[in-house]
């Protein structure tokens, strides 16, 4: 099969999703005089299809579009409805606080049970609510300037923590620090803020680390945003290590990686985290992000208070830690964040991995299955050692087609990667009928996916 070929099951594919979706064209149309391409965000664009699909319901596992289409929902808003689409808990607790205040710059409640929760859940003392996973992460980042007196950060090359401008940098060539391609209206001077180097690599982070001057390294555990990278063998403990050894500090971000089981991967790999941030899927799918931090920050913080001149502080927005927020929060530690659901997620994917490794393997393609917990994605080529490893194995117009030809017949996968997500409401069933899709799936695309 060639490219040409390539184009063609596309044509047919984007011919078949328009023609059975009328009304979602429609809207599409009049959604589109006053919102650029028809969508309220503009990611909502990136599935690749003609025009958007508009949802009219979302439960569980599974989506409606407004032409009466159902899916089964493996992307589950990039990670926001990891626990599934309206749960149960998280619907009653919103309804229940719906007619008894929304938002009142007054803590709720709520606030003390929520706090308690999280201390148990992620092991670290003391924590802050904000409205989105971006927030919590600038705000961890000025934490740790402040408590260490030093500005720059490290982060890994093609990391993703939300739209934080500092984070939005790759590694050049020669180990420069360059703002990621394509950004709207930046201004930062990412040099001077942020060193990048790649994930796994011990010498370059050690040698980076070394001179003194870096306030926190921000990581994910295991990398999700350029395909899966899993961490080496000791590559953590090191890395952990190397922070407390160079006075820098430890923000892991756990917001994909919250898959991995109850309290994250970090934790569950024995890491220590000096700060924590975890956002979209915390809350049950309500808005809602958390940072925590332990004493190496809290013991400084009386002594950065001391110093700073009144006035604001950077940090925080107006409807952070709403009643809302607080309400879905304590539902989800409660009821969402459990061992159980934990075990079920992590059962369900695991049978998943293995039912796709062994299609590949039947087919003798080059492809693999990487997981943490309920996450898992397929690709192309060896595990990568880092993302920029994983990023050269993506072939996009690939992915794209076959994300379209299994949109077409019902199953919704994460529109950016080839990442899949079990929820507590992803049943046998479910999975059985996409291997079955996934295999006619295989039977167009192989010989594509077997070329280099
Ligand atoms: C690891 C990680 N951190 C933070 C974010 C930002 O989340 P949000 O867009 O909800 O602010 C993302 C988004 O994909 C993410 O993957």
């Amino acid at each position: 099969m060639n490219q040409a070929a390539l184009a063609g099951i596309l044509a047919r594919e984007q011919q078949a999703f328009a023609a059975t979706r009328p009304k979602s064209r429609g809207l599409a149309r009049r959604a589109s005089a006053h919102f650029p391409h028809g969508v309220p965000m503009h990611w909502m664009r990136d599935w690749g299809t003609a025009f958007p699909l508009f949802v009219r319901e979302a439960q569980g596992a599974e989506l409606l579009d407004v032409d009466g289409h159902r899916y089964v929902d493996f992307c589950l808003g990039d990670t926001g409805a990891m626990f599934g689409h309206s749960p149960a808990p998280i619907a009653q607790a919103i309804a229940a606080q719906a007619g008894r205040g929304l938002t009142c710059m007054l803590p709720a409640e709520d606030t003390a049970a929520v706090g308690e929760g999280l201390a148990e859940l992620f092991g670290l003392p003391w924590w802050q609510l904000t409205q989105t996973a971006t927030d919590a992460n600038r705000a961890v980042l000025k934490l740790a300037r402040e408590v260490t007196g030093r500005s720059r950060i490290l982060v890994f090359n093609h990391c993703y923590h939300g739209t934080v401008e500092e984070t939005m940098v790759v590694r050049g060539p020669d180990g420069a620090t360059l703002p990621r391609p394509g950004q709207v209206g930046r201004v930062q001077d990412f040099a001077r803020s942020t060193v990048v180097v790649e994930f796994n690599d011990l010498d370059a982070l050690t040698a980076a680390l070394a001179p003194g001057d870096i306030a926190c390294v921000l990581a994910e555990p295991a990398m999700t945003n350029a395909g899966m990278v899993l961490p080496q063998s000791g590559f953590l403990a090191a890395l952990r290590e190397a922070c407390t050894r160079s006075g820098t500090l430890l923000a892991v971000d756990e917001t994909h990686t919250l898959s991995a089981g109850r309290g994250g991967y970090a934790r569950a790999a024995g890491i220590a985290a000096d700060l924590l941030v975890c956002g979209k899927a915390i809350a049950g799918g309500l808005p809602c992000a958390v940072y925590g931090y332990g004493e190496a920050v809290a013991e400084r913080l009386p002594a950065s208070e001391s110093r700073r001149e009144p006035g604001h502080s950077g940090l925080g927005t107006t409807l952070s830690a709403n009643p809302l927020a607080l309400a879905a929060l304590r539902a989800s530690l409660a009821q969402l964040m459990t061992a159980e659901n934990h075990a079920y997620m992590d059962r369900q994917a695991g049978h998943l991995a293995a039912a796709l490794t062994a299609a590949f393997t039947a087919r003798a393609l080059p492809w693999r299955v990487a997981r943490i917990g309920a996450r898992l994605e397929f690709g192309r080529g060896a595990a990568p050692r880092n993302a920029s490893e994983a990023l050269a194995w993506i072939d996009q117009p690939l992915q794209a087609a076959m994300h379209l030809f299994l949109l077409n017949r019902g199953f919704l996968l994460t529109p950016f990667h080839n990442m899949m997500l079990v929820s507590p409401a992803t049943t046998f069933d479910h999975l059985e009928r996409f291997l079955a899709v996934f295999d006619e799936t295989l039977d167009e695309f192989a010989p594509l996916m077997r070329a280099p």
